[in-house]
């Protein structure tokens, strides 16, 4: 068995540039800036710009999380794309990325991973046993989202929720004891369909289609909501267990970011003031996949994320799926 642990030696993040408000959602929906605000945390999100796709937005990151760790993208060992808004049905995300990188010197393995919200967490829980094993030595993984391409401007209880954008971070064997991925923990339930889930897909013979309304994502957003709180936390619970740490050696907790009220009673179960969780939601709104990642970045660059630091990151989505990662930065 070798002894490497997966570091993270570069992050990046990408944010579209159009901006959308509350208060444009309110002038086209019946739906006000204060309801949005109150039980959400969201003030605006991001939208791709119509000739943005999800693997444009990951490119960005990608290459800012590349120049972060003073790498060439031709020394990856692999690229691992999360997502639930794929540019194609094929080929993957990730091989697309590959090539649009310039990545093409060795042929590495691309792939996409598909966990939902908590797919930068499940494709992180992969890249470090990838470099646990040794089969590996860097990855690089992606969390990138179109959501808003999935999303039915006209259903009130969705639109304002999602926004687009995209988080990369690049890992690296190590061979120092306790630094990188601690652990992960990952964790599926398929009983929940039925509360959240986007309709259109190829297998089930429905695409997206605007004007009837099919095939958009829906969720039973109050049932889903009691669900995430219960299983994020136990599943922070499950983590500080595993490494036999206490909740007061969490540095930051850096969370996705679906909803202000679910991330405060996950901070309030570790004990931690607003000031020790990384917040993004009002910006970005729930950007699936990236928004950890998008999370992570902002907090590395400016400044409040240190080398020693302890991070717990967690997610809650569709499936249900949910997972966590302690890292050591
Ligand atoms: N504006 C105004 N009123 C609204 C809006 C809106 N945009 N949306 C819903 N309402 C109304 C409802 O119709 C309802 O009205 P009623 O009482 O007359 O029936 C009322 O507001 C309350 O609705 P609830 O659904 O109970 O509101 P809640 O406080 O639960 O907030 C929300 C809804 C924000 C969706 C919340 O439940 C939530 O964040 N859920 C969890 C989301 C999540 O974490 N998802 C997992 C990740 S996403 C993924 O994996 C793709």
């Amino acid at each position: 068995m070798s002894t490497f642990a997966a570091r993270i030696i570069g992050s990046g993040s990408y944010l579209p540039q159009r901006i959308l408000s509350n208060a444009e959602l309110a002038s086209r929906l019946d739906t006000t800036d204060e309801w949005i605000r109150t039980r959400t945390g969201i003030s605006e999100r991001r939208i791709a710009a119509e000739q943005e796709f999800t693997s444009d937005l990951a490119c960005h990151a990608a290459q800012q999380a590349l120049q972060m760790a003073g790498i060439s993208a031709n020394t990856l060992d692999m690229i691992l794309v999360a997502t639930t808004t794929p540019d194609l049905v094929n080929p993957a995300t990730a091989v697309r990325v590959q090539r649009k990188l310039g990545a093409l010197q060795r042929q590495i393995p691309a792939f996409d991973l598909q966990a939902v919200c908590a797919g930068f967490i499940y494709a992180l829980a992969v890249a470090d046993n990838f470099i646990r094993s040794g089969s590996a030595r860097r990855i690089l993984v992606i969390g990138a989202e179109t959501m808003s391409r999935a999303i039915d401007w006209q259903d009130r209880t969705t639109c304002i929720l999602f926004g687009d954008g995209a988080g990369a971070v690049i890992l690296q064997a190590d061979q120092q004891p306790g630094v990188g991925i601690l652990s992960t923990h990952l964790h599926a339930d398929g009983q929940y369909e039925d509360l959240l889930r986007t309709e259109g897909g190829i297998s089930h013979g429905m695409l997206l289609n605007p004007l009837s309304g099919q095939g958009f994502l829906r969720m039973r957003g109050n049932e889903v909501f009691k669900q995430a709180v219960k299983a994020l936390e136990e599943i922070v619970d499950q983590t500080l267990e595993a490494n036999g740490l206490d909740k007061a050696q969490i540095d930051w907790l850096v969370p996705h970011q679906a909803n202000i009220r679910i991330i405060q009673s996950t901070a309030k179960r570790l004990g931690m003031t607003m000031d020790r969780v990384v917040l993004t939601v009002d910006r970005h709104g729930n950007t699936s996949a990236a928004s950890v990642p998008l999370a992570l970045d902002e907090a590395v660059r400016d400044g409040r994320i240190q080398p020693g630091h302890l991070l717990l990151l967690e997610a809650f989505g569709g499936g249900f799926t949910w997972g966590s990662a302690l890292v050591r930065w």
